[in-house]
């Protein structure tokens, strides 16, 4: 990332946010279940299977998370009436993690029953450390009822990755394996560019070897390399692996993979929380400068 660039990132809470809503527009897919199925669709044509997020962050109130339960509900059944290529994605702490484990359980099992009804897979992001240890109970509450039918995520940069992957039940696990995306301590995360990459190679392999299915979440050509190449040393059939990307980042390699027969997922998020998603996707384009300033020059 040059210098420039390096700058719009740390000021970007300071630009306005219609221009934010400009330049990460091909980050989101609008706000509303039209968009994101509309979105979808295309995605489903182009040979890409999906997974939807109803954007939102971490909630303060009960009665946030029951709206929020309440929006992917109306996602599963416009889901189930479309019969779109896709499953969801859900954020704990959007569900109530941070206030009550038991009350996210809660609501978890309420879009877990949906979800399951109508054969949509369902899997929780992992979020930042505070969140890990919660997850991973939930998730595995939720599997050993709901066997495959849902997932969890793990980051590579987390020192404890390796560990988690070691515990994980032994039948009908699924695991997206991504970098990870939160600002974590020395302590608890490698931090080194290199070392993620490592890690990540290490934790792919370890997965493999003991059965998992995984999604392999990554737009690093490097790790992208890597995977195939593992892929084709251990011989790993196509139902047990796919890859992932984010809806909007590096597009021409999503397709290639796909022209290449590889099974792609695109994460498609929507919803009228888009700003604090934005911001997370802009700081990681390694190109923002030129986009703020594409944006500024053509607002209006
Ligand atoms: P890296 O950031 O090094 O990017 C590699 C290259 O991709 C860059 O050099 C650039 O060319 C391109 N690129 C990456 N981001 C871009 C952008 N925004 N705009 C333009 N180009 C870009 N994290 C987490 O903590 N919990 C989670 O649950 C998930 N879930 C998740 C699902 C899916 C499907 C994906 C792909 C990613 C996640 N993540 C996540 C995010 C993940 O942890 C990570 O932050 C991003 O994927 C970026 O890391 P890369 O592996 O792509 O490498």
């Amino acid at each position: 990332m040059s210098v420039f660039d390096r700058l719009i990132v740390t000021t970007l809470p300071l630009v306005p946010k219609f221009i934010v809503g400009k330049v990460a527009s091909r980050y989101v897919a609008g706000e509303t279940l039209d968009t994101a199925t509309a979105a979808i669709r295309a995605l489903n044509a182009e040979g890409s299977s999906c997974t939807v997020d109803v954007l939102g962050e971490e909630i303060a109130e009960r009665t946030a998370a029951d709206a929020a339960v309440q929006q992917y509900l109306e996602l599963l059944e416009r889901l189930r009436r479309e019969q779109l290529d896709t499953g969801v994605s859900v954020k704990p702490t959007q569900l109530g993690l941070g206030l009550d484990e038991d009350f996210c359980r809660e609501n978890c099992d309420r879009l877990m029953e949906k979800a399951a009804e109508q054969g949509c897979f369902l899997r929780l992001d992992m979020e930042d450390r505070h969140a890990t240890d919660g997850t991973i109970r939930i998730y595995q509450h939720l599997h050993e009822r709901y066997g495959s039918g849902v997932g969890i995520v793990f980051q590579a940069y987390m020192r404890r990755t390796l560990q988690d992957i070691a515990e994980l039940p032994k039948e009908g696990v699924n695991v997206r394996l991504c970098k990870g995306i939160y600002i974590e301590p020395r302590e608890v995360a490698w931090k080194l560019y290199e070392s993620v990459r490592a890690n990540y190679l290490a934790a792919l392999e370890k997965l493999f070897r003991q059965g998992v299915f995984v999604g392999i979440a990554t737009h690093d050509e490097y790790l992208l390399c890597g995977a195939v190449a593992l892929i084709d040393r251990l011989g790993v059939p196509k139902e047990q692996y796919e890859f992932q990307m984010l809806l909007g980042v590096e597009e021409t390699l999503r397709r290639i993979l796909v022209a290449e027969g590889h099974p792609m997922r695109v994460y498609v998020p929507f919803g009228a929380d888009w700003y604090a998603y934005s911001i997370r996707r802009l700081r990681e384009n390694p190109k923002i400068a030129g986009h703020v300033a594409r944006a500024f020059l053509s607002r209006g």
